[in-house]
């Protein structure tokens, strides 16, 4: 969902954005009927925030306007992320994306299954129409890696999955080697390379490391209505996200082990879960640790900086802070 902010951060994006946006349009209407027009809950809705990386990164590094090459390969980031999330929501039993019923819901686990394989095989087949060697390469081992991270919360034993090497190598390759992917696509299409597009890899993959711990934040602390998807769903499907590993940290190990393997979470457990997060401090103690990452990537991008008043740049510092300031989380004086 697209907060002023947001809006306002994407000002030098925002006719790029109308084309991503068209280019999905184009896909849904290219596929076969009757392919599921409630894919449409997937049109409006969304941050748009990878190919909105990789379109500011590419005005960063090239200071000129997108051609059609480029604006393809934003949507198509896009359209892989919508696939992932289809595939998520059916892993993860989710009813509600983007403020909407999930597909999987709304039809079957079947048909949303392969509604996420075709829109994946249709972005890497606009990587190889429009995107170099190199973007493929990139974007294809992203998904494998992306793949590899699901199935690790999928198949490594809960105790395995309470340590936090394992957490943090679970979010880089689910989601913060996928910024890295943007931000790498957009410098490459701006025949940025060697160390300097490594660079601005670098500065995505510090963006996803906060943006998973903030989004696994938001889940303890959100409401369905402003997040447009479930809440307090990660520990009831047995995912120990940064907040739970805290709590383990502290000792609350009892209450946890029992959550994660009831899978489920009373009336009563919720509050005995929010007196023990107020306890403990483990929320502004978990945005503290994302907002780690935030100043890496604050780093990273002020030593690309070439123009100072470049509006792209500006745009994704402003997106840096944009993540860590949503609604529904505490603020704290952070770096
Ligand atoms: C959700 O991503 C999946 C995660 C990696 C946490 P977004 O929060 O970017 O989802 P949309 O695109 O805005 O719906
Ligand atoms: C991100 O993890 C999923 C992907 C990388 C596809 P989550 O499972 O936390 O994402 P949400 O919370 O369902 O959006
Ligand atoms: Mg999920
Ligand atoms: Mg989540």
């Amino acid at each position: 969902m697209k907060s002023d902010n947001l809006i306002e951060i994407y000002r030098p994006i925002s006719d790029d954005l109308k084309s991503v946006d068209q280019c999905l349009l184009d896909v849904v209407a290219g596929a076969l009927d009757p392919f599921p027009r409630e894919i449409g809950a997937f049109r409006g809705a969304g941050k748009r925030l990878r190919p909105a990386m990789a379109l500011l990164v590419y005005r960063m590094a090239s200071e000129q306007t997108p051609p059609r090459r480029v604006l393809e390969q934003a949507a198509a980031l896009e359209l892989m992320h919508i696939a992932t999330l289809i595939h998520d929501d059916v892993v993860d039993g989710s009813y509600q994306r983007r403020g909407h019923q999930t597909l999987h819901r709304l039809f079957t686990d079947k048909t949303a299954v392969l509604v996420g394989d075709y829109l994946y095989a249709t972005a890497i087949d606009m990587f190889n129409r429009f995107g170099t060697h190199h973007s493929v390469n990139v974007v294809t081992r992203t998904t494998i890696g992306m793949a590899h991270g699901e199935l690790m919360q999928v198949l490594l034993t809960p105790e395995s999955r309470s340590r936090r090497e394992i957490y943090l190598d679970i979010i880089s390759k689910k989601t913060a080697d996928f910024f890295a992917a943007a931000a790498e696509v957009g410098a490459e299409a701006a025949e940025v390379e060697g160390p300097r597009r490594e660079e601005f890899r670098r500065f995505g993959w510090n963006f996803g490391m906060a943006f998973q711990i903030i989004d696994d934040v938001l889940d303890f602390t959100a409401s369905p209505d402003n997040l447009g998807k479930p809440v307090f769903q990660d520990l009831v499907d047995g995912k120990v996200t940064l907040p739970a590993l805290i709590l383990l940290e502290a000792g609350a190990q009892e209450f946890l082990m029992s959550v994660l393997s009831e899978r489920k979470l009373t009336q009563e457990a919720r509050a005995a879960l929010s007196d023990l997060l107020a306890s403990h401090d483990v929320i502004p103690r978990a945005l503290r640790e994302a907002d780690q990452f935030l100043a890496d990537a604050r780093d990273v991008l002020n030593s690309l900086r070439t123009t100072e008043s470049a509006p792209a740049f500006q745009s994704l510092l402003s997106l840096c802070d944009y993540i860590i300031q949503q609604k529904s989380l505490p603020q704290l004086s952070l770096t």
